[in-house]
């Protein structure tokens, strides 16, 4: 862990910054794949790290080591390695730190495309995998053998919002020798700090909230220098790297990170309030209602509850889908972290490539709608929402 100097939302905005002699007040944005030397010399030393400084952009480009520099001061990490995607975050870090004949316990409750690369490619190179419930604690202890190096969560979950209690979790982990990771996506460290209650390694998808406004596609990998050193040499030799552009793009949007987390917040949380009265309605997923198993822990842990929330409606898929075509407003799109409201059907798109037994344990039925709650006004969301009290 690296101490927090400024507090958040001064590092947000200004962590990272180095102005180049043209003076730039808007941190500045380096297109460019390579990086010229002034000698062979000095070229041979920078490609032997005895030398610091840029190379070639697919593991080193300024652009990228502002927005890394700056996300690891707002996770309190010692390093984050930006990565093209949040998938390539996750199969970066299990490709760098795990070796064939590793065991890896992972939560049931994630995101369909993280089942599918733990299931199909990661088992392929030799990776043995474990999934288990998220808040049931033996369970995790009892899956641990003497191969176990990681455990894998989501808190809160895609798209049912369980939450895990990440300090005991770490502990667990701890106590034998194994790594917590957390993939903090739907918080965000504007609303949850999962290395200050003990986790290892944190993941982004940089694609939802860090960026805000659904325009580039990105990831990240934080943790400590050592780790990171390892995942950084595998970006290097393998090439899932975070272009220049967006980069600057997640810089320029994390200066309002926590400004938007509180607002994606109360909206969620006023139309998650209202779902909870409709008719039509059988169920609300959303950790700041009282009804919610871990309402207490997500208040510990969490500073806020989220823009993400989730419901079973009275029926099957077909009463989700006229739903979700009776909306105008709302985007019918998988992605979340917008600041336009987004409504999906999981089990026909997100969780649509898992087996029916895979989206049976993730609890992913074919009654859920998932709601990624924008920054529009709320009466218009609930609004476009009407066909569920009528
Ligand atoms: C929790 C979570 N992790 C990881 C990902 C993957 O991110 P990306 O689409 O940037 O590869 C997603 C995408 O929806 C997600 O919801």
């Amino acid at each position: 862990m690296k101490k927090f100097e400024n507090k958040f939302n001064t590092n947000a905005i200004r962590e990272g910054v180095k102005r180049t002699q043209e003076g730039e007040h808007s941190e500045a944005m380096f297109l460019t794949s390579s990086f010229v030397f002034k000698s062979a010399k000095e070229a041979a030393d920078r490609f032997k790290n005895s030398k610091d400084g840029n190379v070639y952009s697919r593991f080193t480009n300024p652009t990228v080591r502002i927005f890394e520099e700056r996300l690891a001061s707002l996770e309190g990490a010692q390093k984050c390695i930006a990565t093209s995607t949040g998938m390539s975050a996750i199969l970066s870090c299990f490709m760098a730190l795990c070796a064939p004949g590793d065991h890896i316990v992972v939560s049931k409750s994630i995101f369909g495309t993280s089942i599918q690369l733990f299931n199909k490619i990661l088992t392929k190179w030799g990776l043995d995998i474990t999934f288990v419930d998220l808040t049931n604690e033996s369970k995790w202890k009892d899956s641990i053998t003497n191969k176990t190096k990681f455990f894998f969560v989501e808190t809160p979950s895609n798209p049912l919002t369980e939450i895990c209690d990440i300090k005991k979790l770490a502990e667990l982990a701890h106590s034998s020798n194994i790594k917590l990771i957390v993939d903090n996506c739907f918080c965000t460290p504007a609303l949850q700090k999962p290395l200050l209650h003990g986790a290892d390694i944190i993941i982004h998808s940089a694609t939802k909230y860090l960026d805000g406004q659904g325009r580039c596609l990105g990831g990240a990998v934080l943790g400590d220098n050592e780790d990171m050193e390892n995942v950084h040499s595998f970006l290097r030799t393998a090439g899932p790297t975070l272009s220049a552009f967006n980069a600057w793009v997640f810089t320029k949007s994390l200066e309002t990170l926590s400004l938007r987390m509180k607002a994606h917040s109360s909206n969620a949380m006023l139309l998650a309030t209202w779902l909870d009265q409709q008719k039509k309605v059988k169920k609300v997923f959303y950790p700041g209602l009282k009804t919610h198993p871990q309402f207490d822990l997500a208040k510990q842990q969490q500073s806020a509850s989220g823009g993400v929330l989730s419901f079973e409606v009275n029926g099957s898929i077909k009463e989700a889908w006229k739903l979700i075509d009776s909306t105008n407003l709302l985007s019918i799109t998988a992605n979340l972290g917008d600041a336009k409201t987004t409504i999906t059907h999981p089990a026909s798109t997100t969780h649509s490539r898992l087996t029916v037994k895979e989206r049976e344990d993730s609890g992913v039925k074919d009654n859920l709608i998932r709601i990624a709650v924008g920054l529009e006004d709320i009466d218009d969301i609930i609004r476009d929402l009407n066909y569920l009290s009528n």
